[in-house]
């Protein structure tokens, strides 16, 4: 028997937990002065005053969601006075889903979806809070999806002006944004009543994500699976997106297509052949929280190499029944996400005419989109 091949029953994984993207890991290096930051802000909340509210920003995969988690399970071990929420925006983009969260975390139970005024809600939770001399810790994670849903004043001014309805009513809001390298400003109204401070989550360094890429290896794998040199070609390849996402992402997929060869040891081809799915890890969460008419849209711009506006629309309206409303304000989301380009021509109505490109190949997006 061949002792370097793995037997039908063995597997490479001593925890494949650890390789899922949303495992919260025990080891949160290079994040301390994030940490102790978003400390200080929430102290004040656990001496009864009202938290500073926070900012978090930074490109995707530098831990943000990571930090927010591991700052709530530690408010949780110490005070029930502070309450904190976590509400993912991308999941629950309007200000009545953010709201059915924090009463989903007060009460324990959901408010009914039709019928319940929003008012309603509102005031229960804010007179809850006074009651018990409780303070809420709100956390808007992705609040980008907000923006898109036009939302992000409703809530962000419901959330800071609680206390002007109900005195005894306070709330901190602590939102995350995924910086994509658009030029982004908080409304001017909501910035006077905002005024969070920043917490920046910079990418991380090639010694960075290899002290943390070795911790997972060192925890989740058998010994020897990753030889110092794989490790390095996976540093090399986290390193060109700087997303953290991709290397863990690429640990699993290498580590499976070893194990599809019945090998022990994780080789440069498992890797190579790995990047080509992990490389757009990113890409893959995006349009799976998609909407039914933004998949639409998308998959129709991803037939052509390039289609101006007019075009687009009639086929847009031809298959999804919506109007020029809905088009537009789609075309701005994916463009938004940067899935799609778009460049005015100067042609058309008063030079409004726009020509529509794909930001990604065309059997990226549709592969992906008929498996979501
Ligand atoms: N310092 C770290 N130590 C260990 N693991 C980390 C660290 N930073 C991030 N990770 C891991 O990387 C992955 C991405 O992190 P996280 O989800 O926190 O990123 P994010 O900044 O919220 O990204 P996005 O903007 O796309 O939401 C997670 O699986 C997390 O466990
Ligand atoms: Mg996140």
């Amino acid at each position: 028997m061949n002792k370097d091949l793995l037997m039908w029953e063995e597997t490479l994984f001593r925890d494949p937990n650890l390789f899922e993207l949303d495992h919260i890991p025990e080891y949160f290096g290079h994040r301390k002065s994030q940490m102790e930051t978003l400390m200080y802000c929430v102290r004040p909340a656990m001496r009864g005053g009202r938290p500073l509210n926070i900012l978090c920003i930074g490109p995707p995969g530098t831990g943000k969601t990571t930090a927010v988690n591991k700052l709530f399970t530690e408010i949780e071990k110490i005070t029930s006075k502070v309450i904190p929420v976590y509400v993912n925006c991308q999941a629950n983009p309007t200000r009545f889903n953010v709201f059915s969260r924090i009463y989903k975390k007060l009460f324990d139970i959901t408010p009914p979806s039709s019928g319940a005024s929003f008012k309603k809600i509102y005031d229960h939770i804010t007179q809850e809070l006074a009651d018990n001399e409780q303070i809420l810790i709100v956390a808007l994670d992705d609040i980008n999806y907000l923006f898109h849903e036009k939302e992000d004043e409703k809530v962000l001014y419901s959330l800071l002006r609680a206390h002007e309805t109900n005195p005894g009513a306070r709330i901190g809001v602590l939102s995350i944004r995924s910086d994509t390298g658009d030029d982004f400003h908080f409304d001017p109204k909501i910035e006077s009543v905002y005024l969070p401070e920043e917490i920046i989550f910079p990418r991380y360094n090639a010694d960075e994500i290899r002290d943390i890429l070795k911790n997972r290896i060192n925890l989740g794998f058998y010994p020897d699976v990753v030889s110092p040199d794989i490790l390095n070609k996976v540093v090399e390849y986290t390193t060109i997106p700087g997303d953290l996402r991709v290397g863990i992402d690429l640990l699993k997929r290498s580590a499976l297509n070893a194990e599809r060869k019945s090998r022990r040891k994780i080789s440069i081809e498992d890797v190579d052949g790995a990047y080509t799915t992990s490389r757009l890890v990113h890409l893959t969460y995006i349009l799976k929280s998609l909407r039914v008419e933004e998949k639409i849209l998308l998959g129709l711009v991803s037939n052509h190499t390039e289609i101006n506006s007019g075009e687009l629309y009639k086929f847009f309206h031809r298959k999804s029944g919506l109007g020029y409303t809905r088009f537009y304000e789609t075309l701005e989301k994916l463009s938004a996400l940067k899935l799609i380009d778009t460049k005015f021509t100067g042609k058309g109505i008063r030079g409004r005419s726009r020509i529509i490109t794909l930001r990604y190949g065309a059997n990226e997006i549709k592969k992906r989109l008929r498996n979501i």
